[in-house]
C-alpha cells in the first residue's frame, strides 16, 4: 500500500505512520510526505525515515481552486493507494475530495460530529463535556463530516486546559490512526456511497 501524508505541523500522527509501517503493523509505505509549510518539523521527521519531501505553498497561489489542482497532480504523481491527512490544516475543494474518493483518510481532535473545525479541545472544555476524544474519518466533501471509521475517548479532568487535554488525545492518535491505516492496507475498510465498511460490516 503506497501511502502519501499531508501535513501542515509536527507530524507526530505521522511518525506514528511511519513507525508503524516500519513495525510491519501496516502492509505499506509512506512513499512521500508533503507540507504547505515549508518549517512543518514533519518533514524533518519524513527526511530522518528517508522519505520525499515536497513542500507546496498556498501563498504562490491564487484560489483555492489553482492550489487544490496542482496539490491534486503532485499526489498523483506518486501513485498512492491511501493518502493520509494527519495534521494538514488546510480545506480541501470539491474537486480534489471528489478525486480521491475512498482513498483519503483524515484524523480530526473530537468525537464527531461534535466539534467540528478548530478549537476542539477549548470547546469541549467550556461544554463541561465530561468525555472528549479523536476520530478518523473518510474524506467528503462536508468539512469534517465524512464517515467516522474508528473513534477514542479520553476523559476530562477537572484541571484540564486544552494543552493538557489535547496531550492525553494524542496519546490516542497515535494508537487509533495507524491502526485504521494498517486496515486498509489489509482490505477491510472501505467506503461505499457515503459511509464506511470494515470487515464486510458497514460502519
Ligand atoms: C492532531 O491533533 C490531529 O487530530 C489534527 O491535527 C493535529 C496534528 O498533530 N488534525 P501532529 O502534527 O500529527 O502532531
Amino acid at each position: 500500500t503506497r501511502l502519501v501524508v499531508l501535513i501542515s505541523g509536527s507530524g507526530s500522527n505521522l511518525q506514528a505512520i511511519i513507525d508503524a509501517c516500519q513495525s510491519n503493523q501496516i502492509k505499506g509505505e509512506v512513499v512521500a510526505v508533503i507540507s504547505n509549510k515549508e518549517q512543518a518539523y514533519g518533514l524533518t521527521r519524513a527526511a530522518n525515515a528517508g522519505i520525499e519531501t515536497k513542500v507546496l505553498s498556498h501563498k504562490a497561489f491564487a484560489t483555492r481552486e489553482d492550489y487544490d489542482v496542482e496539490l491534486a497532480s503532485l499526489i498523483d504523481s506518486f501513485n498512492p493507494d491511501l493518502v493520509v491527512l494527519a495534521g494538514f490544516m488546510r480545506i480541501l475543494t470539491p474537486s480534489l475530495v471528489q478525486k480521491f474518493k475512498g482513498k483519503m483518510l483524515n484524523i480530526h481532535p473530537s468525537l464527531l460530529p461534535k466539534y467540528q473545525g478548530l478549537n476542539t479541545h477549548q470547546r469541549a472544555i467550556d461544554a463541561k463535556d465530561d468525555v472528549h476524544g479523536v476520530s478518523v474519518h473518510f474524506v467528503t466533501e462536508e468539512l469534517d463530516g465524512g464517515p467516522v471509521v474508528l473513534q477514542a475517548k479520553v476523559p476530562i479532568l477537572a484541571d484540564d486546559t486544552a494543552q493538557t487535554l489535547a496531550q492525553r488525545v494524542h496519546e490516542q492518535e497515535h494508537i487509533i490512526y495507524p491502526l485504521v491505516v494498517q486496515w486498509f492496507s489489509e482490505h477491510r475498510l472501505t467506503m461505499e456511497a457515503d459511509y464506511a465498511v470494515f470487515d464486510n460490516q458497514p460502519l
